[in-house]
């Protein structure tokens, strides 16, 4: 795909640098060459202007507001699609057919189980823990009870894994909500849907029959499907990294996860939430406007602003009308979805946003969302999680496949002292 070349002259010394195009969106520079040819790096902390690999899975145009998986408008897949069609699409390339997808979301469904041991590992940690240090450290620990999937050489074992890692989470998830709340832990049922079987496994009790309310069900699965891939996004590059050395795919979830924790990432939903309910009433927005604005105070309209969108986030426009959906169903309201439209509208139209290019992102609509369904702030970090786990595994196995693959490995550009003589203490 080598189409043109760049010159790049320092000092009197011109080099040629391929460039290489997509099959849409910008063109890349090659640069491996560039350290053998004059000695020097490329600085770019936080990989603005990077690509750190190739990827056939998901593409966002930010500045047009495009995201694709596989080809497919987010919008169209958010409404047509389900989480499990997705996830095979993330995984595979192509839409499945209809067998196909039956016999995915059997192979599934038949893997929602955990080992029983690894419920003990839920009683080590203490029931105020948040649910991202449980989902960091039970995950983590299926590498100890799942060796028969740990051997990335194998496509075979790979694909056990990933299977196991989309299965597991779900379970994985409710059980340290459930442990938070003091409630028996709730085995899959598998006649449910994927994600029905979620709703059970948290909202459910072994004393009472749980109905899984199917416009809730939507709502989740279509929460499930808007946060499943974005591409080179910091966790997935985490797992990338991560798995670049050989790790096995349940320790390099686990580094997908700590990473996700982050509140500049996914825990900005937990973050956007309670600024939101921080914020209160409309009349009180101007304040945090004012606040978000001021260089000095460190604060930041959370769930607004996006590395790569510079307008609006496709998947904020489903989530806001997802809102309404579940309000609907659930015959309930919130009023602190008057002041995130209200908030969006007066941020819309401040100078200060616009010429930042700050719109709403996923997070800014659905922690509204996951509140209304019944979900306390702290678990939807842990959803996000689970949801990502199919764009982490689709990204890992796709790295693992390319025979060109090599351990991820940046440089730098030192400032630190130069070589000096080690002093003993006593004459220091
Ligand atoms: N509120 C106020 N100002 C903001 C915000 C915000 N939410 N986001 C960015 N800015 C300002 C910055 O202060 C900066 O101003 P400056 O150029 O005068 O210094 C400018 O906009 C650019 O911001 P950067 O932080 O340099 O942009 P970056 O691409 O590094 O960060 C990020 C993107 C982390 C998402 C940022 O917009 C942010 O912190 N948003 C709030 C947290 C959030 O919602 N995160 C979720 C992201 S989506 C996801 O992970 C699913």
């Amino acid at each position: 795909m080598t189409d043109t070349s760049a010159k790049l002259t320092v000092g009197d010394k011109t080099i040629d640098l391929p460039v290489m195009a997509g099959t849409t969106g910008p063109d890349v520079v090659d640069i491996r060459k560039l350290y053998g040819q004059t000695g020097m790096f490329t600085y770019d902390p936080g990989f603005t202007s990077t690509a750190s690999c190739e990827s056939a899975l998901t593409f966002i145009d930010g500045e047009e507001g495009v995201l694709l998986h596989r080809g497919y408008p987010i919008g169209q897949l958010a409404e047509h699609s389900s989480f499990m069609e997705v996830s095979y699409l993330l995984l595979n390339g192509e839409l499945p057919d209809a067998e196909t997808l039956a016999n995915f979301e059997t192979t599934i469904t038949r893997h929602t189980m955990l080992h029983e041991q690894l419920m003990t590992f839920y009683r080590g940690f203490r029931r105020d823990a948040h649910p991202m240090a449980i989902m960091c450290g039970v995950v983590g620990a299926l590498s100890a009870f799942y060796h028969d999937s740990t051997d990335i050489a194998d496509p075979v074992q790979r694909k056990i894994a990933s299977h196991r890692l989309i299965a597991k989470m779900p379970t994985i998830a409710a059980m340290a909500y459930k442990y938070s709340v003091g409630q028996p832990f709730m085995y899959p049922d598998n006649k449910l849907s994927y994600t029905g079987n979620f709703l059970k496994m948290t909202f459910g009790v072994p004393a009472e029959e749980y109905e899984v309310i199917p416009a809730v069900e939507k709502a989740m699965d279509r929460i499930f499907i808007l946060h499943a891939d974005h591409e080179q996004n910091a966790s997935t590059s985490t797992v990338r990294l991560a798995g670049s050395s050989g790790a096995n795919p349940f320790a390099c979830i686990a580094a997908g996860i700590a990473c996700l924790w982050g509140p500049a990432h996914g825990g900005a939903n937990e973050a956007a939430l309670n600024m939101l309910r921080e914020i209160g009433t409309p009349d009180r927005i101007q304040h945090y406007i004012d606040r978000a604005k001021d260089k000095n105070d460190p604060f930041r309209l959370m769930g607004f602003g996006h590395r790569v969108y510079k307008n609006y986030d496709p998947r904020a426009t489903v989530m806001q009308k997802t809102v309404r959906e579940v309000f609907d169903a659930l015959k309930v309201t919130d009023p602190v979805f008057e002041t995130a439209l209200r908030l969006e509208e007066i941020a819309l139209s401040d100078p200060y946003f616009a010429e930042k290019k700050l719109f709403p992102n996923v997070d800014f609509y659905s922690g509204i969302i996951l509140s209304a369904i019944g979900f306390p702030t702290t678990m939807f970090t842990a959803l996000f999680a689970l949801a990502r786990t199919v764009g982490w595994v689709a990204q890992w196995n796709e790295m693992i496949s390319d025979p060109g693959q090599k351990i991820g490995r940046p440089r730098q550009r030192y400032t630190g002292p130069t070589e000096r003589d080690y002093v003993p203490v006593e004459k220091r």
